[in-house]
């Protein structure tokens, strides 16, 4: 069966990430920032590995690769993301809060990236999903939320370049957006569940050809504009 890496799998979308590929019988090799602590994640059944991973610490991602070794990773799922404050504006600008914003959402996606290419590369499969955002599209910018919207946008075009650079190794980097969804970040008012936002990604996921690399899809497969 096929192997995962999961990242922010303690809770919210990447729990169920984790509890949805456990299910259908994968291998999960599940990031968190705090394993003892992630109660919920232990609870899951199947094979799953857990690992202490605070994605903005490079040594967390070295520790990672070393553990792995030369396993094949079918799908490296890079979810972990952060809001930051939602009242950044101009003039009220706090700026090492937007810099913690893109060291997570932007830098620390492509570093696991990179950590984790030759795995990739060894595997069947070998895609990489990156859960990005709506919000960072520029042609649906509806304003506020500086930090985020520029980290999800910075994204897309970092993987977009890194989709490019591994092309030739056959791997597949796809673009996801969850939807609206009630998480602890989306809110209780959010569109839709967790179950249905992780089922339509895993289909997307499930559906993706080499063709796909560099997009950039909703969790119903719609294509986003950049
Ligand atoms: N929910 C939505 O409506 C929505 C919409 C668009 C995009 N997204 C994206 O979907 C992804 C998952 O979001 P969510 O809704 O599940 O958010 P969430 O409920 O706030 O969960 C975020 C997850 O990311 C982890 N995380 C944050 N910083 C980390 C770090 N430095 N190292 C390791 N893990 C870290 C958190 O771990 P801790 O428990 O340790 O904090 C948690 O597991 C994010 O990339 C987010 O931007 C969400």
């Amino acid at each position: 069966m096929p192997t995962a890496v999961i990242t922010g799998a303690n809770r919210g979308l990447g729990l169920e990430f984790a509890r949805v590929y456990l299910a259908a019988g994968w291998t999960v090799h599940a990031g968190c920032r705090n394993p003892m602590r992630a109660d919920e994640l232990k609870k899951l059944k199947g094979d799953l590995h857990i690992h202490a991973l605070n994605v903005d610490d490079p040594k967390d991602a070295k520790a990672l690769a070393k553990s792995l070794g030369s396993e094949p990773i079918d799908l490296l799922l890079n979810n972990a993301g952060i809001y930051g404050k939602r009242d950044l504006k101009v003039g009220g600008f706090d700026h090492d809060e937007f810099l913690n914003v893109l060291k997570t959402n932007v830098v620390a996606p492509i570093r696991l990236a990179e950590a984790l290419v030759e795995n990739v590369a060894h595997s069947t499969m070998k895609k990489m999903a990156f859960v990005t955002s709506r919000m960072g599209s520029i042609a649906m910018n509806a304003g506020g939320s500086i930090a985020y919207r520029t980290s999800k946008a910075a994204l897309n075009m970092a993987v977009s370049c890194l989709s490019m650079d591994v092309k030739s190794r056959g791997i597949t980097c796809i673009l996801l957006h969850p939807g609206w969804v009630k998480t602890d970040m989306g809110g209780p008012n959010a569109a839709i569940g967790i179950p249905e936002s992780i089922a339509g990604m895993k289909q997307v996921i499930d559906k993706t050809g080499h063709d796909d690399t560099g997009k950039f899809y909703d969790y119903q497969g719609q294509a986003i504009p950049w």
